[in-house]
């Protein structure tokens, strides 16, 4: 398949591995970017620049292909070595990076300069235009649907996708949601170039993180995310469990007076305990909807592999029927 995505990104399939907080090792990338998608390593999971640029060179070591990293501008408290983070990227030969949450404008130019091609992840299509006028290349458009930070104005991907087709130049990627081939053929439908995937990929053989969280996946339907922070205008999509629903108690009882230090127990250092010991109920971990549609824990190269394969069978079977 080839589309502007594949182009830019010099890959083989439309499909990208969005950034994942202890998710996104080099074991992820490295398997996303071998079977011809992007895959892309999570910066801040890195203690430090020094760790990333390491991260960076083992992931080099399992594969040739092009592999992104993601840089997450964190909402307010914590202010992590960005330039450092940054110099680590250029140093390592990465050309593509992904930039989340806050605008990533102030750290372009050195990136721009180093030749690296910037694709912003946003959810909203206003956020979506300052990219783009700010010298992004593409931008992730994350519908409401998504594991992890949705924004506040809760738009689902069939009116945002093609409310951004409407008022981008640059080509834009639909993230948030998907999981299947049906979806990679609506997404192209509705404007997008490619696909952004997060939980979808968490389950698969070579996802770095303990069985548990895998089969957690698989066993959760559509109806078990919840959102939470909404009180803080850090909204986040994770999957449910007793330690969420008490989050939520809290959250309902303080109202608009929340503040971090009241839900730092369900949410402060959580991920290394979820995704790498498997203790699934200690606290709150990002996941998307799409979760309804997983029931399988495939290798990459199944998952990529057969998610194009069948997009174009539907492409050039179902739909061209219907025009036949
Ligand atoms: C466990 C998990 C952790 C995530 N961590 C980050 C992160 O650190 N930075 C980021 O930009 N996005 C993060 N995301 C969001 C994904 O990159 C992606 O945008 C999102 O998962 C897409 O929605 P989907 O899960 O429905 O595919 C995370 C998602 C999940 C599921």
């Amino acid at each position: 398949m080839k589309t502007a995505i594949t182009e830019l990104f010099e890959i083989e399939h439309p499909v990208i591995q969005g950034g994942m907080h202890y998710v996104g090792f080099a074991e992820m990338a490295a398997a996303v970017s071998n079977a011809g998608g992007l895959g892309i390593i999570t910066a801040l999971t890195q203690k430090s620049p020094e760790d990333l640029a390491k991260e960076i060179g083992r992931c080099r070591e399992m594969t040739d292909k092009p592999i992104g990293v993601n840089l997450t501008f964190l909402p307010g408290f914590a202010t992590p070595d960005y330039p450092g983070y940054i110099k680590a990227i250029i140093d390592g030969g990465v050309k593509i990076v992904e930039t989340a949450g806050r605008s990533p404008e102030a750290y372009l130019p050195p990136m721009k300069e180093a030749g690296i091609k910037i694709i912003h992840k946003c959810t909203s299509v206003r956020h979506s235009l300052k990219a783009e006028r700010i010298g992004c290349d593409a931008v992730s458009v994350d519908g409401f649907e998504c594991g992890g930070h949705p924004g506040e104005d809760d738009i689902p991907n069939m009116i945002l996708l093609p409310r951004a087709a409407e008022e981008l130049k640059i080509p834009f990627v639909a993230s948030g949601g998907i999981g299947n081939a049906q979806q990679l053929v609506a997404a192209l439908a509705l404007g997008a170039e490619g696909i952004n995937m997060g939980t979808r990929f968490i389950a698969t053989k070579e996802a770095p993180v303990h069985q548990n969280v895998k089969d957690a996946l698989v066993a959760a339907s559509e109806l078990d995310t919840r959102l939470i922070m909404r009180s803080l205008r850090n909204t986040e999509r994770v999957l449910t469990n007793p330690a969420v629903e008490k989050m939520i108690e809290v959250e309902k009882e303080k109202g608009d007076a929340t503040t971090i230090e009241d839900v730092m127990e369900f949410v402060g250092g959580v991920y290394p305990k979820i995704m790498q010991e498997g203790t699934m109920e200690a606290g709150a971990w990002s996941c998307g909807m799409v979760v309804g549609l997983i029931h399988d824990i495939p290798s990459c190269e199944d998952l990529v592999g057969g998610m194009v394969r069948d997009a174009e069978a539907i492409i050039k079977g179902r739909l061209q029927k219907f025009v036949a």
